[in-house]
C-alpha cells in the first residue's frame, strides 16, 4: 500500500467524523462517507467527497463501497451518543451501537478491510475512584450508552483475532470545540454537552444554563472533565490510521490530555470570551454523572506519538464560540 489511504468514514457527516474527513483531505487522503444523516449534516460535507445515504448495518452498501473503492480502512464514528436517551431507551443503544457495528464489522471482515478505528468512550469506566483513568482501569459503565460501546469494543477484538483486521479502539473523554478554520463544528439538536449548551447561552440560542450539581467533592464543588478539542481527538485518529498502516499492533487508547476543568471553569471561560454574563441556575446533581473524570493518555502519546496541539481551555471555547456565531 502507498502512503496514500482511502478511508471509510462512517458518521462523516456528524459532529467527529467530519473534522475527520477534513483531516484526511487535508493529508491529501481519500475520505469516503458513509452517513444516513438521522444526526448528520449535509453542511458537514465538503464539496467533491463521495457520500453514500445509509446505514452501517446495511451489508449489502458496505460491498457496494468497496467494490467501488479500494478502501484501506475505516474509521467507524456512526452512533447514537446520547447518555440520558440510553437510559430511557437502550434498545435504540443497543440496535444502533451495538447490532449495527457487529453487522457492520462482519460486511468489513466480508469485504477483506484490513484496518479500523473505532470511536469508543469513557464512559466504559464508569464511575472510577481514581484519576487519572489509564486503559487498565476496570470497565464499569452506567449506563447502556457506555455498555453498547463497551460491547461493540468486545466484539471488535474478538472478530480482529479471528480475521486478518487490526484495531485501534479510542476511548473519547469530553469532546468540545470546532474546525479553527471554521469549516466544522457541532450542530446538533438538541444540544447535550456543556460547552455547546454554554455557547448556545452565550450567543442568545438559550436563556439560561442548569449547573447540575454544586457539592461535590472537588474544589470549587461542580464536576471536572478532561475537555479534549475535537481537532486533537482527530489528530489521534490520523496517529492510529499511520500506526495501522505500519502494520502496527491492535491498540486500545484513551484520548482526553490528562487534566480536567470544572464545570464552573468552564462557564466562567464562555462568558470571559463572549463578554457576556450567562443566567446560570443551580440544579441538582444529574444522575449517573461521576465527580471527576480525567483521562491518562500517556499511552496514545507513547504508543501512537500523539502531541496535542490545542490543549487549552481557552482555545476549545474560542474555536466553540466562533463556530456558533457563524452558524446560528
Ligand atoms: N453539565 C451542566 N449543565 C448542562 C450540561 C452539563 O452542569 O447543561 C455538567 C454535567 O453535569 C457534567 C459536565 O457538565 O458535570 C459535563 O457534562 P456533559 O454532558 O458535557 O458531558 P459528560 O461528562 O456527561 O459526558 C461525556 C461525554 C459522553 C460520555 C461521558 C463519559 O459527552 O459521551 O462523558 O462519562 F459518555
Amino acid at each position: 500500500m502507498s502512503d496514500h489511504m482511502t478511508v471509510l468514514v462512517t458518521g462523516g457527516a456528524g459532529y467527529i467524523g467530519s473534522h475527520m474527513v477534513l483531516a484526511l483531505l487535508d493529508a491529501g487522503h481519500q475520505p469516503v462517507i458513509l452517513d444516513d444523516f438521522s444526526t448528520g449534516h449535509e453542511q458537514l460535507v465538503p464539496n467533491g467527497v463521495p457520500v453514500f445515504r445509509g446505514n452501517v448495518a446495511d451489508a449489502g452498501l458496505v460491498a457496494e463501497i468497496c467494490n467501488s473503492y479500494e478502501i484501506d480502512a475505516v474509521a467507524h464514528f456512526a452512533a447514537s451518543i446520547v447518555v440520558p436517551e440510553s437510559v430511557s431507551d437502550p434498545l435504540k443503544y443497543y440496535l444502533n451501537n451495538t447490532a449495527s457495528t457487529t453487522r457492520f464489522i462482519a460486511a468489513c471482515v466480508e469485504a477483506g478491510i484490513k484496518r479500523f478505528v473505532f470511536s469508543s468512550t469513557a464512559a466504559v469506566y464508569g464511575n472510577q475512584d481514581h484519576n487519572p483513568i489509564n486503559e487498565d482501569a476496570s470497565t464499569q459503565p452506567e449506563n447502556p450508552y457506555g455498555t453498547s460501546k463497551l460491547m461493540s469494543e468486545t466484539i471488535l477484538r474478538d472478530c480482529a483475532r479471528a480475521a486478518d483486521l487490526s484495531y485501534v479502539i479510542l476511548r473519547y473523554f469530553n469532546v468540545a470545540g470546532a474546525d479553527s478554520k471554521g469549516r466544522a463544528g457541532q450542530l446538533s439538536q438538541p444540544a447535550t454537552h456543556l460547552i455547546k449548551i454554554a455557547v448556545e447561552a452565550a450567543v442568545g440560542k438559550r436563556s439560561s444554563i442548569q449547573l447540575y450539581g454544586t457539592d461535590y467533592p472537588t474544589p470549587d464543588g461542580t464536576c471536572i472533565r478532561d475537555y479534549i478539542h475535537v481537532s486533537d481527538l482527530i489528530g489521534a485518529h490520523m496517529a492510529a490510521l499511520a500506526h495501522l498502516q505500519a502494520d502496527g499492533e491492535s491498540m486500545l487508547a484513551n484520548c482526553g490530555y490528562g487534566h480536567g476543568a470544572s464545570v464552573r471553569d468552564v462557564l466562567d471561560v464562555v462568558a470571559t470570551l463572549a463578554r457576556k454574563e450567562l443566567a446560570i441556575t443551580d440544579a441538582p446533581r444529574r444522575a449517573g454523572d461521576a465527580a471527576i473524570l480525567v483521562a491518562d493518555s500517556s499511552k496514545l502519546r507513547r504508543k501512537l506519538g500523539w502531541t496535542p496541539v490545542y490543549d487549552d481551555l481557552q482555545k476549545i471555547v474560542s474555536d466553540a464560540l466562533a463556530w456558533e456565531q457563524a452558524n446560528p
